[in-house]
């Protein structure tokens, strides 16, 4: 069975009362229940972790080398800033697929850059939750090939 690493960066525990206008009214609970969900109908087993701290996700990435065979990441903002984040993602050279809920292209000037993409296979965007099932399809992909 396919496994990937789905992992939710900072404020994304808040989805749901979070800026509704901007990222919708399920919560990350509601989100994980759907996206494990579609995973199991395409044999992938997910395993979600969010946190509001950059050094969990990082330590997260670098275990996943043992347990998954991709990562799924929204890292929400540290998208724009954090190297730290990218290092890590570029040291275990795991299949990774960035996302967002919201297209962060169409919103502030500082969210269009994204320090993780390079190291990412791709960047999925603007389609709420759909954007994550996207990204577990893209992983499974990258994954199967
Ligand atoms: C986000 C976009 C980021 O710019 C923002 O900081 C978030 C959420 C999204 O999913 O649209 O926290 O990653």
């Amino acid at each position: 069975m396919t496994k990937i690493l789905l992992l939710h960066g900072p404020n994304l525990n808040l989805l749901g009362v979070r800026e509704p206008s901007v990222y919708g009214h399920m919560t990350l609970e509601q989100m994980d229940a759907l996206i494990a969900k579609h995973a199991e109908s395409i044999g992938v087993e997910v395993t979600a972790i969010q946190s509001n701290f950059e050094g969990d996700l990082i330590n997260a990435i670098h275990t996943a080398v043992e347990k998954v065979n991709a990562i799924v990441i929204n890292p929400g903002a540290f998208t724009h800033y954090s190297y730290a984040i990218r290092d890590a993602i570029a040291a275990v050279k795991m299949p990774t697929v960035e996302v967002h809920l919201s297209n962060v292209h169409c919103r502030e000037e500082f969210r269009r850059n994204s320090v993780i993409a390079p190291v990412c296979a791709g960047q999925i965007c603007g389609f709420g939750v759909y954007s994550y099932i996207l990204g577990i399809e893209a992983a499974v992909h990258l994954v199967r090939k």
